[in-house]
């Protein structure tokens, strides 16, 4: 945990330096994920798993790609706002545009840490690292349960003096509230480390629009091994509490900013059943 891979346009120094064990024998969420979003980077019990979850949420899929669409608003509208350093834990398997890519297009200076745990991720995080070369670009092996050290490989390239965006996308749902791990206590172990002008943006899934099939896709997913936990518009909101919410608030994730892409192709919210928001320090 906390190998650390750094790029720039040049990829001699990107070779993953952890033992990488992939137990393609099941289901992993990243590439359940992957074959949500119609990549190749998943295996036979992934995709098992993820025909389960379809059976009893047929939507996963513009879930998905709403999830990912409310990840390229966000960012696209931190980028202009003026944010130049980013932190993206649970980035998943690549997929272009990888968030580097949309920030670098409005200010190819940014800085852009990824962070997973999943070693599938860990095996193609190459794609993550071609940074424009006004910026850069790493990746950190590790587990969000472990703040210090993410944060401890993120100081390497990020400044903690000057404002970073926090992106935790549709992966606090994969940390149940225990007593030693709970998602707010983890969030709020992050945001006070990061300084005035930091902001934080998070998707998350929730029962509220949709509770007896999310109640269901809970069971598929713990079925294959990996506890989901969705949280209400309460709980969602309290991650980030005491932080400036920025319009529109908590908002179904294609509610979130829509754009001329989201009226393409619309996504009711019992469809994408996550919410997303994005809230500043002042
Ligand atoms: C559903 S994918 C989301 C990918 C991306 N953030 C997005 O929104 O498009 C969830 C990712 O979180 C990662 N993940 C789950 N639990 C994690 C943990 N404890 N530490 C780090 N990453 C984790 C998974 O490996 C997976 O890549």
């Amino acid at each position: 945990m906390g190998e650390r891979m750094t790029g720039d346009t040049t990829r001699s120094d990107i070779e993953p330096t952890v033992e990488v064990n992939l137990d393609v024998h099941v289901a992993h969420s990243a590439r359940m994920y992957d074959f949500y979003l119609g990549g190749t980077t998943n295996f036979a019990p992934d995709r098992e798993a993820a025909a389960h979850a379809l059976a009893v949420f047929p939507w996963a899929r513009s879930a998905a790609r709403a999830n990912r669409a409310f990840m390229h608003r966000s960012t696209r509208a931190l980028a202009e706002a003026g944010i130049r350093q980013f932190l993206d834990i649970g980035t998943g398997i690549p997929t272009s545009p990888n968030l580097h890519e949309i920030a670098q297009r409005i200010a190819p200076q940014s800085r852009v840490v990824y962070a997973d745990n999943d070693p599938i991720v860990l095996t193609h995080a190459q794609h993550l690292l071609h940074s424009a070369p006004e910026g850069r670009t790493a990746y950190v092996h590790a587990d969000v349960r472990e703040p210090e050290s993410v944060l401890s490989a993120a100081r390497e390239l990020l400044d903690f003096s000057r404002p970073i965006a926090l992106s935790l996308n549709a992966i606090l749902h994969f940390v149940p509230d225990t007593a030693a791990t709970g998602a707010h206590r983890l969030v709020e172990a992050f945001k006070a480390e990061l300084p005035p002008g930091s902001a934080l943006v998070v998707s998350h899934a929730t029962q509220d629009f949709a509770p007896e099939d999310i109640a269901r896709v809970e069971q598929v997913y713990a079925n294959a091994g990996t506890p989901v936990q969705a949280r209400t518009r309460e709980e969602f909101a309290r991650l980030f509490s005491g932080w400036e919410l920025l319009d529109p608030g908590v908002a179904a994730t294609p509610r979130w900013r829509p754009d001329e892409t989201s009226a393409a192709e619309p996504v009711a919210d019992a469809e994408a059943a996550c919410y997303g928001a994005v809230a500043l320090r002042r």
